[in-house]
C-alpha cells in the first residue's frame, strides 16, 4: 500500500537550502514507493496572525488549504531553516492560523510527521528542530518520529543531482523518511 506523503519547506526563497533538502527527501520517498506532494507555504499567502483580522474576516481560507493537505496525506515531512534558534515564521504562522480553525487540530492529531533542518552553519538548525518537535507534539498532537536530521554546511551538502553528497548523510535521510513512512503504514492497517 502506497503512503501519501506531504513535504513542506519552511523557506520559499529562490535557492533555499530547505527546498533543496525537501526535494532530496522527496526523491528518497519516491524511491521508497510513496506518493509525494509538496505544499508551498508562501503560496498560501497567509497574513501574519492578527486577532483583529480573525475577528473581522475569520480565519483565511488558505489555513483550510493547509488543514486539508494534512488531512489528505498519511504523513508529513517538514524541513525548517533556523532563525535565531527557532523555526521560521513561515512555518509557525501557518500552523498558528491552522490552530484557529475549529477542525484544525483534528487534522493534525495523531498524524505522523518527520522533521528535517538545514543550515550553512555547523549545527544544521538542530535547535530549531527541537523547538518544532515540541510545538507540533504539544499543541498539535502530532506523532513526531524520533528520527530527525539537521544538515550542517548545507550550502555544500548537495550533489549536482540534488541528493546529499555525503553517504552517511544520505543514509540518515533515508532512515528518517523510512521511519515516518513505516509509522504511517502501521497506522493505516
Ligand atoms: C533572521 C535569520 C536568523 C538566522 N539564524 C540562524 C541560526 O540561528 N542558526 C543557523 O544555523 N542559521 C541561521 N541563519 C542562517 C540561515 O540558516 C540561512 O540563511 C539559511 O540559508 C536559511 O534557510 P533557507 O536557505 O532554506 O532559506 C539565520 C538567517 C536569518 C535570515
Amino acid at each position: 500500500m502506497s503512503m501519501k506523503l506531504l513535504l513542506i519547506a519552511g523557506s520559499a526563497r529562490n535557492g533555499a537550502l530547505s527546498v533543496k533538502l525537501r526535494d532530496a527527501a522527496r526523491a528518497v520517498a519516491d524511491a521508497a514507493g510513496a506518493q509525494t506532494s509538496v505544499l508551498d507555504l508562501r503560496a498560501l499567502a497567509l497574513p501574519l496572525y492578527d486577532g483583529d483580522i480573525e475577528a473581522a474576516q475569520g480565519v483565511p481560507a488558505a489555513a483550510g488549504t493547509l488543514r486539508d493537505a494534512i488531512r489528505e496525506h498519511d504523513a508529513i515531512v517538514i524541513v525548517t531553516p533556523e532563525y535565531n534558534g527557532f523555526p521560521t515564521p513561515l512555518v509557525i504562522n501557518a500552523f498558528d492560523w491552522l490552530s484557529r480553525l475549529k477542525d484544525g487540530i483534528a487534522a493534525t492529531t495523531d498524524k505522523p510527521v518527520a522533521l528535517l533542518s538545514s543550515s550553512p552553519g555547523a549545527l544544521g538548525g538542530l535547535r530549531a528542530l527541537n523547538v518544532l518537535r515540541q510545538y507540533l507534539q504539544m499543541a498539535f498532537q502530532m506523532l513526531v518520529v524520533p528520527q530527525q536530521q539537521a544538515v550542517s554546511k548545507a550550502h555544500e551538502a548537495f550533489a549536482a543531482d540534488g541528493t546529499l553528497a555525503d553517504a552517511k548523510g544520505a543514509a540518515m535521510l533515508t532512515g528518517v523518511i523510512n521511519a515516518v513512512l513505516k509509522l504511517a503504514a502501521q497506522r493505516r492497517r
